[in-house]
């Protein structure tokens, strides 16, 4: 028989356990009696060198104070638990007066804002979005554009150089040129991008944003660019505002208009944008047919639109990062 007086072992430990007074001696406790080494695992394994007709007896008893043991383990695991909660609940405290510390998140900007919903636009009729280099060479900026030798748009006052033959882009036209260069027919693309002048007051400032569309196919003709400029205007402005088309003049196209809002009868036109049919110079230019395929194309800036649109007096507002300025859109 098992030298071990199980009444004593029993009735010692479980009061251990019920003292117990943290979860770490808990566990102590748990390993010493029924861990691998623990007492009673011991105790089992000697079960086999007992006597025959006293084994089962003792594998009974044993197991009957194994399983009183894990009960009071469950049961002293769980007070102790809520005794923890309890004491957190006590001593810990939130002050609910305390001022709120709100971290500033940022947002997008409103020129970002509004290049996205013209492309949004332009994309829901199937133009796709593409961009060029910001940096550029004569060919590109003027002279496949049809701006001859001594155009004014060439003037060293309006513009960037870096050499004589690179310059900062003063306009998003001559991503037309290399999407002709190197796009198969037909063409229907809008260009968002930054454009670079020498120049600068209240409406002006030496860097701003464009953005171009160009659409050439077999069939493009003015009352088709009539047609999408008159929705997109009425989608960006409001359905109320009345849009003209005015006879003007840009190289790179012929004829070219200037398109003008009002926002009522009684107010004044305010031009918004210039278009065009591709003229058939600038088609030769990256050799397509001008016979066989005809073109149309405008070109906007986007802070025009933004400063129309929500009545902002300068455009050095959308450049100084004032968050109060910002905010608001
Ligand atoms: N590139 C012109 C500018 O910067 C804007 C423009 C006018 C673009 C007419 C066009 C167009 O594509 O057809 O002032």
């Amino acid at each position: 028989m098992l030298d071990i007086n199980f009444d004593t072992l029993q009735s010692d430990h479980l009061s251990a356990i019920h003292d117990a007074q943290s979860l770490e001696s808990l566990e102590h406790l748990k390993l010493t009696l029924l861990g691998k080494k623990g007492l009673l695992t011991q105790a089992l394994k000697t079960i086999g060198q007992q006597p025959k007709e006293t084994r089962a007896e003792l594998g009974q008893r044993i197991n009957a104070i194994k399983a009183s043991f894990l009960d009071a383990f469950e049961k002293r695991t769980n007070q102790l638990r809520d005794q923890a909660i309890h004491h957190r609940v006590k001593t810990e405290t939130v002050d609910v007066t305390q001022p709120v510390n709100t971290a500033q998140t940022g947002h997008i900007h409103p020129i970002t804002q509004i290049t996205r919903a013209i492309c949004d636009f332009f994309g829901q009729h199937g133009y796709s979005v593409k961009q060029g280099p910001e940096i550029e060479t004569d060919f590109y900026n003027f002279k496949a554009l049809n701006i001859p030798d001594d155009h004014p748009a060439r003037d060293m006052h309006d513009t960037f150089y870096l050499d004589p033959n690179h310059l900062l882009r003063t306009h998003t036209s001559p991503v037309q040129i290399h999407v002709m260069e190197t796009h198969e027919l037909p063409i229907q693309i809008i260009v968002p991008g930054r454009v670079y002048r020498c120049d600068s007051d209240s409406s002006h400032s030496a860097m701003f944003h464009q953005i171009e569309g160009l659409l050439v196919s077999k069939t493009a003709s003015f009352a088709e660019l009539k047609s999408i400029l008159t929705q997109f205007l009425k989608h960006m402005f409001g359905s109320d505002k009345c849009v003209r088309f005015r006879p003007s003049y840009f190289p790179f196209t012929e004829p070219s208009a200037e398109v003008d809002v009002a926002w009522t009868d009684k107010q004044p036109w305010l031009e918004i944008l210039g278009c065009g049919m591709v003229h058939p110079n600038v088609l030769k230019a990256v050799n397509i047919g001008p016979s066989v395929y005809k073109g149309f194309a405008f070109g906007l800036g986007v802070e025009r639109i933004a400063m129309l649109k929500y009545n902002i007096p300068s455009i050095k507002l959308f450049y100084e990062n004032d968050q109060r300025f910002l905010n608001q859109f």
